[in-house]
């Protein structure tokens, strides 16, 4: 299946002359959802930008859907929802006043049992009369939310969605997603919050001062760089590992009090018990045990400073 959005050479200098994207290729699959990570200033929000129509690229293309964003414009942004980072609406408009237009505006006939459903999912019916500065900043994002689908987008963009978001909504949020995406729709998501891309991603974007460094299939990444640790503190200090131990992947800190041992999270066995047994065997003894397991939070983070 050709990807639903094409990124290629995408580059973007800013009239300030910084150099928010260089040189990003991204092919984004139909009905994925695709969490993009990076630290502030990465250029997430411009490359949202960009394929939204917003911000001019300074080189390549975008195509969305097989249509060039620039030449096809009214077309392609017809396909996307965007929810903004930073929040943009009329105070003085009712929330339902600004859902309605927000549909009318991409040309879709009037569908108020839809709207109605929208934001009732949205937990905002209730809401559906009140203008939108009375609203707390959590309800004004989700009205966001709740424009960007009016007009039932096969692409949704959401870039930060949850900031500000408590707990118990952040959660109804990603069922919200998770519904969308059941539905055959594209989800491009930016966080801050890692564990949101843990639990709702297909696959994970890191971009790192303007370059797109890694895409991944988010069980892959995992997998492939999600390791655990287990380190036993030695009750006397070793010169080496014992020979008896050598079947295993030990390795002995420098002050001889720790052997730790790396697995994967995702084998089928861990080795832990045979590991225990043989230093029981070997007569080392050691006086406690911890675990480190890490995280997407981790691999980020190792990943973005690696290349700082
Ligand atoms: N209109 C603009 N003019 C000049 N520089 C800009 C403009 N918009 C963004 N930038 C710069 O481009 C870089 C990338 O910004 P961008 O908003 O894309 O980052 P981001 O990854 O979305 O960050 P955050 O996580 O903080 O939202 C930043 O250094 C920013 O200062
Ligand atoms: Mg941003």
């Amino acid at each position: 299946m050709p990807p639903v959005i094409s990124i290629a050479g995408l580059s973007k200098t800013y009239g300030t002359g910084f150099a928010a994207l260089k040189n990003v290729d991204l092919e984004i699959r139909k009905g994925e959802i695709l969490a993009l990570l990076g630290p502030n200033g990465a250029g997430k929000t411009t490359l949202i930008s960009i394929v939204c129509g917003l911000v001019r690229p300074s080189a390549g293309t975008v195509t969305v859907d097989g249509h060039d964003i620039i030449s096809a414009f009214r077309a392609t942004r017809a396909l996307i929802g965007l929810v903004p980072q930073e929040l943009t609406t009329d105070a003085f408009e009712t929330v339902w006043a600004t859902v309605k237009l927000s549909r009318g505006l991409f040309g879709k006939r009037r569908d108020d049992g839809f709207l109605e459903k929208l934001l009732k999912v949205l937990s905002l019916w209730d809401k559906k009369d009140t203008r939108m500065m009375h609203l707390s900043g959590g309800m004004k994002r989700r009205v966001m939310i709740a424009k960007a689908l009016s007009h039932e987008p096969e692409i949704l963009f959401l870039d930060e969605p949850t900031a500000g978001v408590d707990v118990e909504l952040r959660q109804d949020m990603w069922a919200l997603v998770r519904g969308l995406r059941e539905r055959g729709v594209t989800i491009i998501l930016t966080t801050h919050y890692i564990e949101e891309a843990e639990e709702m991603a297909d696959r994970i974007g890191v971009i790192n001062k303007g370059e797109l460094i890694l895409v991944q299939d988010k069980a892959e990444l995992m997998a492939s760089l999600g390791k655990k640790q287990l380190t036993l503190l030695l009750a006397e200090p070793l010169a080496a590992v014992p020979e008896a131990l050598s079947r295993h992947k030990l390795d002995l800190t420098e002050d001889g009090l720790s052997l730790v041992y790396t697995y994967e999270t995702h084998g089928e066995r861990t080795g832990i018990t045979s590991l225990l047994q043989d230093v029981n065997a070997a007569s080392v003894r050691f006086r406690d045990l911890v675990t480190d397991n890490s995280s997407l939070e981790e691999i980020f983070v190792s990943l973005v400073t690696e290349r700082a």
